[in-house]
């Protein structure tokens, strides 16, 4: 059989998901070959990712040196040429080259949850029309869509597992103490420090409810959370006779990058590690402690109201989250933050993406300002 050989983007090569992307690129040569490559502000990296890859397309804000196209990430996202297209950048860095591939019809492999939080509705909506296909990377979501494989009935309700971040089992009083450098030491999985902070106040299970009501179209009251610290089982969906399906692997992304390149395919890949029945005795499971985590009630609430509120719950919890990195409000504020910006906010109700984009904006500058030392916007 002749295979052809998929071209990909990948946008965002230098983070931690762009990282694991790549190498599982490099493990199937045959398979995937990389035609373009973006990153922010790590042109080290990227010149080395440049030369291991030999990308046509380059996007940066310092180029390194190579004989490559330069272009912006959303001209990368909709390229003719582009099969698969990654979108590993974070906030709302995603949105335009989502929205991009999602218009042009790619195959978009999508670990960005803010672009779908923010813009869930034109993204899906751009997608349909376009015949473009949204391939989860974020490992609930996967979870989700390997279980839905070969269904022919609807699922009936979703269960999201969370790991609970470093701090499952802290009270309010003791959260209120805790540091950005033990909020970034994340029990199961190393990841972006947005993403890390997002994990530990659960901020992050909160988006994704948002994002798994766009991708599959699930009403909220069907989606639930469940905490499970082993982070072995990645999400479970329920059917109309009971029977309930999960997902079981340990806790990679290398796995679900590589499913969401290579679907509808299981590749064999000898660096992903099996899973050890004999090990495995017992997997946990509680409910979430809402009280000492309010930033998954949070967001839950802006996705139900939908408007232009989730795009102010992803503003203003990006720049909560970058003020409490550098120690101007403690961990609890975070909450307490991205609640004021929600409750000053006035949505309207069919947003256009230049609506969506300024309410984002709006909601980090009103957060920036609020903060103590002032606006650094
Ligand atoms: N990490 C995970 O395990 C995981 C799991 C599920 C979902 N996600 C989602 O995946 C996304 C990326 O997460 P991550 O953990 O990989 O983040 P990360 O480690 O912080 O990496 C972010 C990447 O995006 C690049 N970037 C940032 N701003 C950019 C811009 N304006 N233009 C172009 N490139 C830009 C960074 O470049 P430089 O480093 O060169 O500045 C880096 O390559 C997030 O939305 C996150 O929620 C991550």
């Amino acid at each position: 059989m002749v295979r052809s050989v998929k071209r990909l983007v990948v946008l965002g090569s230098t983070g931690s998901i762009g990282r694991q992307t790549l190498e599982v690129i490099a493990s199937f040569p045959d398979r995937f070959q990389v035609i373009g490559l973006a990153a922010g502000e790590n042109a080290t990296l990227l010149a080395k990712q440049v030369a291991q890859f030999g990308p046509r397309f380059v996007c940066c804000r310092k180029l390194p040196p190579g004989d490559y196209q330069a272009l912006s990430l959303e001209e990368m996202a909709a390229h003719p040429e582009a099969d698969i297209v990654v979108i590993a950048t974070p906030g709302r860095s995603g949105l335009g080259p989502t929205l991009a591939a999602a218009e042009a019809g790619k195959r978009i492999a999508l670990a960005n949850k803010e672009s779908l939080v923010m813009a869930g509705e034109i993204i899906t909506t751009a997608a349909e029309k376009s015949g473009a296909s949204i391939i989860p990377v974020d490992s609930e979501h996967s979870a989700i869509w390997q279980c839905l494989e070969g269904e022919r009935s609807a699922p009936q309700r979703f269960i999201l597992t969370a790991s609970g971040g470093p701090f499952r089992g802290y009270t309010p009083s003791r959260l209120a103490g805790v540091t950005p450098q033990q909020a970034l030491a994340h029990p199961s999985w190393r990841m972006g420090r947005k993403v890390t902070i997002d994990s530990a106040t659960l901020m992050n299970k909160g988006l994704e409810v948002i994002e798994a009501h766009w991708l599959f179209n699930m009403a909220y009251d069907n989606i639930s959370v469940l905490i499970h610290p082993q982070s072995i089982i990645h999400s479970l969906v329920e059917f109309a006779d009971g029977a309930v399906k999960a997902q079981l692997s340990h806790p990679d992304m290398r796995l679900p990058i590589q499913y969401a390149l290579a679907y509808p395919e299981r590749l064999a890949n000898a660096a992903l590690p099996l899973l050890n029945w004999d090990e495995l005795t017992h997997l946990d499971f509680e409910p979430p402690d809402l009280a000492a985590f309010p930033c998954l009630k949070l967001a839950v609430q802006a996705g139900r109201k939908g408007g232009t509120y989730p795009a102010v719950l992803s503003g203003a919890g990006e720049a909560a989250v970058e003020l409490f990195l550098t120690g101007r409000i403690g961990f609890t504020d975070i909450a307490a933050t991205v609640a004021g910006a929600l409750e000053e906010h006035e949505s309207s109700s069919q947003p256009t993406i230049a609506e969506i984009t300024a309410a984002e904006a709006w909601a980090r500058q009103q957060v920036l300002q609020m903060a103590p030392g002032g606006s650094r916007c």
